[in-house]
């Protein structure tokens, strides 16, 4: 079962994730880190950031982006591979040749899936996946339905997902339709999970995922199938878990040795 850790800020969560992947780097520079966008994972990357200006070297470790649009411009300032240079290679200082993220350009799109699935492999897969949930559940963008054995390929993103994504673009119309995402079945081969959810908006996706029965109709659901998964929620994110008493206790009385 997935660890349930409920923290009393957004940030207080983004620092116990930061300083866990911190401490990963240093006992193994080359860590490959499995990096999400959208807003939940900004707080993580800021902690991060200033883990790197305490002395904390992201130089040689990996990242591999878990999506992209299809079909945005070149150097797009929403487009994925944008947002992860700003927020994440630059902020920790990571060599930009070791920081992957599928390529949505229109030219080759058949075949975008497999290449990014190819360089995972090639590069011996990711340690610890960052992850965020879409108030449709997905992961990635593994909209309701998504095979849990999916690798990464072209999807269609939902009219909600489209919704929610708007407020990054001018119009809804400029959200792209369709995107490369990492598949639940790639998801599910990184080496730890670790799922973030802040806000009263995720509540009842975090308790389907984590508590509710697993089925492709729930792609966060996906996480339950996993050996290792931490779940990283605020008070309201939580709001909705039947067994958050018994997740608080865990907590409160876990072993100092464990950590996440
Ligand atoms: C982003 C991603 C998505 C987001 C999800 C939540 O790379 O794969 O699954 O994590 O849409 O988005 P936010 O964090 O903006 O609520």
């Amino acid at each position: 079962m997935a660890e349930v850790l409920v923290l009393d800020t957004k940030e207080a969560g983004a620092a116990l994730v930061a300083d866990h992947i911190a401490s990963l780097v240093r006992d193994n520079p080359r860590a490959t880190l499995g990096v999400a966008t959208g807003s939940t994972p900004l707080p993580v990357y800021q902690a991060l950031g200033e883990r790197r200006a305490a002395g904390v070297d992201f130089s040689q470790a990996s990242a591999f982006a878990l999506d992209e649009y299809v079909g945005l411009p070149d150097g797009h300032v929403e487009s994925y591979r944008a947002v992860i240079d700003r927020e994440v290679t630059q902020r920790l200082g990571m060599d930009p040749e070791r920081v992957h993220v599928p390529d949505g350009s229109q030219v080759g799109i058949e075949s975008a899936g497999e290449r990014y699935e190819q360089a995972m492999i090639a590069h011996g897969g990711v340690d610890i996946q960052l992850l965020g949930i879409g108030s449709t559940g997905h992961l990635g963008f593994n909209e309701p339905g998504s095979s849990f054995a999916s690798l990464t390929r072209v999807k269609t993103l939902t009219e909600q997902t489209r919704r929610d994504n708007a407020r990054f673009f001018a119009s809804l119309d400029e959200v792209p339709m369709h995107c490369v995402t990492q598949g639940l079945g790639t998801i599910l081969r990184a080496r730890h999970l670790v799922l973030l959810a802040f806000g009263e908006g995720k509540a009842a996706a975090v308790a389907a995922a984590v508590e509710g029965p697993v089925s492709a109709s729930m792609p966060g659901s996906a996480i339950q199938l996993h050996p290792k998964v931490t779940v990283v929620l605020d008070p309201a994110a939580a709001s909705a878990l039947r067994h958050r008493d018994y997740y608080r206790w865990a907590q409160d009385n876990k072993p100092d040795w464990q950590g996440i």
